[in-house]
């Protein structure tokens, strides 16, 4: 059994994706938790992507900036090299790449297998935790009511059908069966945690790629309709403390969803209708049937070994609404009236909820 802590200094890990939405808020996490952080960033020259990262707690002491890309072999070697573990974050998330097959699929696969060789070549990791996507575990045919650690999407589906997000799906599938074999044959401690749609309040300055999905009812962007379906969510937080304790349990092995609540798209309607009347959610949605059954992720294991979710899905959806109001990302109101224009003006609303629009 290995004592995942260092045991008289603090430890040090490597976050990679640092700048984004789950990884500066895990990096946030394991500051207040008194780790060493090296983040990884592709240009940790621009202020816009990284200053949310320095001004948190404790970042002056304990956080350093490191530049890395997944495009380019041995780019990790000089973050890793000294690091107890690792958390490989980072992905291309480009629903609408022109190139995915180079832009999404190769660079995910390379990059997980690039870190994986950055970490036989420190001998000092003892443990590479991976985020994985619930895109690896339930894209079939026909939605089973309950899905766990065992179930592997479709991949022939995946390329057959082609839905939003398709070349995501393959990206984290490869390339979580490619980081599964080389750790095997390198003998590096490895686990992957399965979020599923994550949703909460952010540090970041851009709109979340993941709430483009998530708040889809308020935006009226269809085409992400069929991921909140029958849908599953986590809280940021809930998350990022998983990430930790997970990495932190010398006994914790293999795959782990991370789940805490299931709802159908017509759940999710009605919970943002009830407690945001302000926004214009549909009662009827166009070509989806009304009787949908609820599909559950199980994150069983992950609370066998005792870990504890703390959130509500309201919680989730508040924490997202206010930090998007918050930063100018989200209108107050999509009813057209003349208070609502009035107040959705003073917000200075950014109008463009599918780029990552910046403030
Ligand atoms: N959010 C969700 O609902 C959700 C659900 C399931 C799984 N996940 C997984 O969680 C992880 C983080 O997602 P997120 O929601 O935080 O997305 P995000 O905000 O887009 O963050 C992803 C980060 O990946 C980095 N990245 C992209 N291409 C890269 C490359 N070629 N080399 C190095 N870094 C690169 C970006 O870094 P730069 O700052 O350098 O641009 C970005 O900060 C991903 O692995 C994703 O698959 C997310």
């Amino acid at each position: 059994m290995v004592d995942m802590k260092d045991d008289d200094s603090p430890a040090t890990v490597c976050v990679t994706g640092a700048a984004g939405f789950i990884g500066s808020w895990l990096i946030m996490r394991l500051l207040q938790q008194g780790y060493i952080v090296r983040a990884t960033v592709r240009d940790p020259a621009n202020m816009k992507k990284v200053k949310h990262l320095q001004e948190l707690e404790k970042a002056d002491k304990n956080l350093t900036l490191w530049k890395a890309d997944l495009t380019e072999e041995g780019s990790f070697d000089e973050a890793i090299k000294g690091c107890s573990g690792v958390f490989h974050v980072a992905t291309p998330m480009d629903f609408e790449s022109k190139d995915p097959e180079n832009e999404v699929i190769k660079p995910t696969i390379n990059g997980v297998l690039s870190i994986v060789r950055s970490c036989v070549k420190a001998k000092t990791v003892k443990r590479l935790v991976f985020t994985s996507s619930a895109g690896t575990v339930n894209l079939q045919e026909h939605q089973q009511l309950v899905y766990d650690e065992n179930n592997w999407s479709d991949l022939d589906l995946i390329y057959a059908k082609k839905m939003t997000g398709w070349m995501y799906f393959v990206s984290k599938i490869l390339a979580e069966k490619a980081a599964w074999e080389a750790t095997k044959e390198n003998n590096i401690d490895f686990i992957s945690i399965i979020p599923t749609l994550v949703v909460g309040p952010f540090i970041t300055p851009t709109f979340p790629p993941s709430l483009i999905t998530a708040l889809s009812l308020i935006t009226g962007n269809e085409a992400h309709y069929s991921i909140i379906k029958q849908g599953q969510f986590v809280h940021l937080d809930d998350l990022c403390e998983a990430h930790i304790f997970l990495y932190e349990q010398p006994k914790a092995e293999g795959r782990y969803i991370c789940s805490s609540h299931d709802a159908t798209i017509y759940d999710l309607a009605k919970m943002i209708r009830e407690k945001w009347p302000e926004y214009n959610v549909p009662t009827e949605l166009k070509g989806i049937e009304k009787d949908l059954q609820t599909v559950s992720f199980s994150s069983k294991k992950l609370i066998g070994m005792g870990f504890e979710f703390k959130y509500s899905l309201e919680d989730m959806y508040k924490g997202a609404i206010d930090t998007c109001r918050e930063k100018g990302l989200l209108p107050y109101s999509t009813h057209e009236t003349p208070a609502n224009a009035n107040a959705n003006a003073n917000a200075n609303v950014k109008k463009n909820q599918n780029e990552n629009t910046e403030i």
